[in-house]
């Protein structure tokens, strides 16, 4: 898999390249990054990379040119036909489906924007899509792509340790995840829940998969919905629930 990051900041991404999962993926070979400065594709002796917007306002507006060149430079790198995706406030917000969907692919072009704007035009003729990594607004595109990059590397296989790891973490199955406990077995007077020192592994599914639904239904309850809607919930799961919501509050679990 090969991502392309169009970014000002290229040192930025030694965060995915240098740290972690996604490092030790990197250095595995699972994945590549190629970044491309828009200023060394400028063409004016400053090397200029935006100007004041047209219309007037405040902010300065990223030139079309230099990001043209540089997203044409990295679509004539191998492999060809990945999209060429910007990271922006506006695009339609990652989940859990486009991240999996992403990782079965052979990698993207990620732009990373920065000041007020991207020239319109650009966006026009170059990128086939925009994905937010929330409704709120950052300084700039390079922390957004360097999630999406991180959250599809790790589901490649042979970049986590334990291959089980993705199928059940909170989404894969359309809840969140359910509590872990690790050592000391009692921590300022709370025990770790008897369940899971009993060995018994069915037991402990089941333990487990009740505190997903019920954390679900507590902190997520549109998944909850989702998740029936889809017919991803079985009887016993409705019972549980349904015994969740006549049981008084903080008796379950
Ligand atoms: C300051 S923002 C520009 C926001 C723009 N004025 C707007 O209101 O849509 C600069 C860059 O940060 C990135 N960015 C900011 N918030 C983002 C988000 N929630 N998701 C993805 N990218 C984001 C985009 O690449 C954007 O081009």
């Amino acid at each position: 898999m090969r991502f392309d990051a169009i970014t000002l900041f290229p040192a930025m991404f030694d965060a995915i390249t240098r740290f972690g999962i996604t490092s030790r993926a990197h250095e595995r070979g699972l994945w590549s990054l190629a970044c491309w400065n828009p200023r060394d594709f400028a063409t004016d002796a400053y090397r200029s990379v935006d100007d004041r917007p047209y219309g007037g306002g405040p902010g300065m507006v990223m030139l079309a040119q230099p990001l043209a060149a540089a997203i044409d430079a990295a679509r004539a790198a191998e492999p060809a036909g990945r999209p060429v995706i910007a990271l922006s406030p506006q695009g339609r917000p990652l989940d859990d489906a486009r991240v999996r969907a992403l990782a079965r692919s052979s990698g993207a072009i990620l732009v990373a924007g920065r000041y007020e704007a991207i020239d319109q035009r650009l966006l026009d003729s170059r990128v086939d899509e925009e994905i937010a990594v929330g409704e709120f607004v950052v300084s700039g595109g390079e922390l957004p792509a360097m999630m999406l990059i991180d959250a599809v590397v790790r589901l490649l296989p042979g970049a986590m340790n334990d291959e089980r790891s993705p199928a059940q973490e909170s989404f894969a199955e359309g809840l969140l995840d359910h509590p872990q406990y690790t050592r000391p077995e009692v921590f300022e007077g709370e025990p770790v829940p008897a369940v899971l020192m009993s060995g018994h592994h069915a037991q402990i599914r089941r333990w487990r998969r009740q505190q997903a639904l019920l954390a679900t239904q507590r902190k997520r309850p549109d998944l909850v919905e989702r998740a029936r809607a889809q017919g991803r919930l079985d009887a016993e799961d409705e019972r549980i629930l349904a015994a969740a919501r006549l049981a008084p509050p903080g008796s379950t679990g």
